[in-house]
């Protein structure tokens, strides 16, 4: 088969990367998809450097196996972890990584402090830290590390008391002064938008990655010449760790979302 018609290969600790691969169809849908999500082993934002260094590379090899042509790290966790590692080891292949998206956040111009919700390895490494030092001089930005709300994400729990109680919890410190903007930098979060405005002011920008990772990735295939040539809507194939019927079925009802 020709290289431009095999399929973008997407990765997540979990179901949450879906939040990034559905915009990549709305900008490219004729292109076909392969996404592994490795819920047997989220969330990865708690682990070692080291475990999440091997969960990628595992994960990766799985994809290449399948013939992917291009890799997204549909995952913030595992970019700031693992992706310099990766673009070493697999030089011919483009691999598109994600993070917290601080540089939209500023665009928007807004009074008040930006929050960044994210998970504790990803506001832990340097990759963050380098993207902090171009902003943390001109604005008020506050990590916050929200080590649980994956396990909520994966176990398919995108609204109801419990989440509430646990996002007001974290947002709480907060709410007293202005919002500017949140960034949600965590691929997991966007599937609780809707429960973050049940305490959040509505007219608080609530934004992700989602599209400019998806605007990189067709970036970068056209740089290579590898957008498919295919004018028929292309195939989506889910793959998990964790084969049991609940995981499959939450991924189908997160991305018809
Ligand atoms: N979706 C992953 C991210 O963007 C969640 C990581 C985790 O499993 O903790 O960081």
């Amino acid at each position: 088969m020709d290289i431009k018609n095999s399929p973008i290969g997407f990765f997540d600790s979990g179901v949450g990367g879906l939040s990034v691969m559905k915009e990549a169809i709305r900008l490219m849908p004729n292109e076909d998809y392969i996404y592994f999500g490795d819920s047997q082993n989220a969330p990865y934002g708690t682990k070692s450097l080291e475990e999440v260094r091997k969960l990628t590379i595992n994960a990766v090899d799985l994809l290449l196996e399948r013939n992917a042509k291009a890799i997204v790290v549909a995952c913030n966790t595992a970019t700031s972890a693992a992706i310099d590692l990766i673009r070493h080891k697999y030089k011919e292949v483009p691999i598109i990584g994600i993070e917290p998206a601080l540089k939209l956040a500023v665009k928007y111009n807004r009074k008040g402090s930006i929050i960044i919700m994210a998970t504790p390895m990803t506001l832990r490494e340097e990759k963050f830290k380098h993207l902090m030092e171009n902003y943390d001089k001109d604005y008020n930005i506050i990590s916050l590390p929200c080590a649980k709300l994956v396990e909520f994400i994966e176990q398919g729990v995108i609204e109801g008391k419990d989440l509430e109680n646990y996002l007001k919890q974290k947002l709480e410190p907060y709410l007293v002064d202005e919002i500017g903007v949140i960034v949600l930098g965590c691929t997991h979060y966007p599937f609780v938008r809707k429960t973050l405005y049940n305490i959040v002011d509505k007219n608080v920008p609530i934004i992700d990655g989602g599209v400019g990772t998806s605007q990189e990735l067709k970036r970068r295939l056209e740089e290579k010449g590898l957008l498919t040539d295919k004018s028929q809507k292309g195939e989506v194939v889910i793959l998990n760790s964790n084969g049991s019927k609940e995981t499959i079925s939450l991924c189908e009802r997160l991305i018809n979302m």
